[in-house]
């Protein structure tokens, strides 16, 4: 029996780690003792508690509770405490998943005391290291001994770096089997009574938007420009706001949030304005922007979800690590220029920027190729050394 410790933190690793804890319970409980730790990156229920119950994710075995604070005291709170459960456990293996801090916390602890390490997501680059998350990808992976990605071009970038090639799988993304997963959810017992309520008083064409990037929320200079584009675009259509508690707290700093509309004080139908809500659970957004016209983000998940349903996704953001969301023409990069965003969406309106295909792999059956990966014989951690706290090569048949 492999035990394989399974790391999440922040909002965006909750999906990804669903669907491979459900393949690995529903077919190789005999072969994989999955322990699952969460860091308490994110810890309001609406961040964290409410996608445990909705993806039908196991209680945490281990909860690190670290909470919030800056990226050094974040990421050594992880790594104190996870050395701790790594130390109790000895794992065979530990799998990450993602860019967050969580992500490249777990992986330093678990090679320094010589663990095998996964990463599911692995060789996605913006080439931006202005951004965090990208120096979690350039660090998580020049450490991982098995590297799942999502897209050709994950591939191409590890190799680029030097990865030797029977370390890297491209299995296709995790996340799109959970969004499928989810979509047959819904589809027998709907989202919130609530959610249901609203959406039913929404036109036809409307559009979802979601921003929390430091970069974009952080100073009022970036902030005022996103606000007063929403601000033209919510007069065609009503827009869809839950807003990150980061956002939330520049809005109300900023004094942006003039005009915004409160969901609950809402009756009848609904023809335009912003609509501003708490950030909202994995169905009952996933109920809002599944029908959208078009989804405004500065997500990562978010334009590979919409890739995968095909809705246009105009993404504020001046580059993107996922770049088969470009080719398959759902996504359209604005950056900072508001003008290109105003325009594309009443392009898209218009019914003029029509999205092609889905990425080769998106087709909901990734964590069971993950899982074939992690319970295969002998030999699957090529280049894991055995060290000298006296943990195994990983995956091994005892
Ligand atoms: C983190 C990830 C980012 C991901 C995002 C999804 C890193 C470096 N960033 O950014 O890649 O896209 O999660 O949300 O790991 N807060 C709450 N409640 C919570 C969590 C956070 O109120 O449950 C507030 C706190 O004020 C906190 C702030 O949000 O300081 C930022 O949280 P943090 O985890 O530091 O980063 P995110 O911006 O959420």
């Amino acid at each position: 029996m492999q035990k394989v410790v399974f790391v999440a933190g922040a909002r965006p690793n909750f999906m990804k780690i669903a669907p491979i804890l459900r393949e690995l319970r529903q077919k190789y409980s005999q072969s994989v003792a999955p322990l699952l730790v969460h860091t308490g990156q994110h810890y309001d229920r609406n961040m964290s508690g409410s996608f445990f119950d909705e993806l039908d994710i196991p209680r945490p075995d281990y909860n690190l509770k670290v909470g919030s604070g800056s990226h050094a005291r974040q990421t050594a709170a992880i790594m104190v405490r996870f050395e701790k459960v790594c130390t109790v456990e000895q794992p065979d293996m530990v799998l990450v998943v993602g860019d967050v801090n969580s992500t490249v916390a777990a992986g330093l602890v678990a090679k320094k005391m010589g663990i095998c390490l996964a990463h599911v997501e692995a060789g996605l680059r913006s080439g931006d290291r202005s951004m965090p998350e990208e120096i979690n990808r350039l660090a998580t992976d020049a450490i991982t001994d098995i590297f799942f990605t999502t897209e050709e071009r994950g591939t191409k970038n590890l190799l680029q770096e030097g990865k030797p090639p029977e370390a890297i799988h491209f299995v296709g993304h995790v996340m799109i089997d959970n969004l499928f997963h989810q979509l047959e959810r819904l589809s027998r017992s709907g989202a919130s009574r609530e959610i249901m309520e609203f959406k039913a008083g929404l036109p036809r064409q409307y559009a979802c938007f979601t921003l929390h990037r430091p970069s974009n929320v952080d100073r009022r200079e970036d902030l005022e420009p996103v606000i007063q584009a929403l601000q033209d675009i919510c007069r065609k259509i009503p827009v869809v706001f839950p807003c990150h508690p980061r956002t939330r707290a520049r809005l109300e700093e900023f004094g942006l949030m003039r005009g915004m509309r409160d969901p609950e004080k809402l009756s009848g139908p609904i023809e335009s304005g912003v609509i501003l809500f708490p950030p909202l659970g994995y169905d009952d957004f996933l109920y809002l922007w599944k029908d959208a016209s078009m989804v405004l983000t500065d997500s990562g998940g978010l334009q590979e979800e919409t890739t995968a349903l095909r809705i246009p996704c105009l993404t504020l953001r001046e580059n993107t690590e996922r770049p088969v969301t470009l080719e398959c023409g759902s996504n359209m990069l604005v950056g900072r220029d508001m003008a290109l965003l105003r325009k594309a969406a009443d392009r898209i309106l218009a019914g003029d920027l029509n999205p092609c295909a889905v990425p080769e792999l998106w087709d909901g059956r990734a964590s069971q190729r993950i899982a074939r990966v992690l319970t295969a014989p002998r030999g699957i951690c090529p280049h894991h050394a055995v060290q000298s706290t006296g943990a195994k090569p990983c995956l091994e048949n005892k």
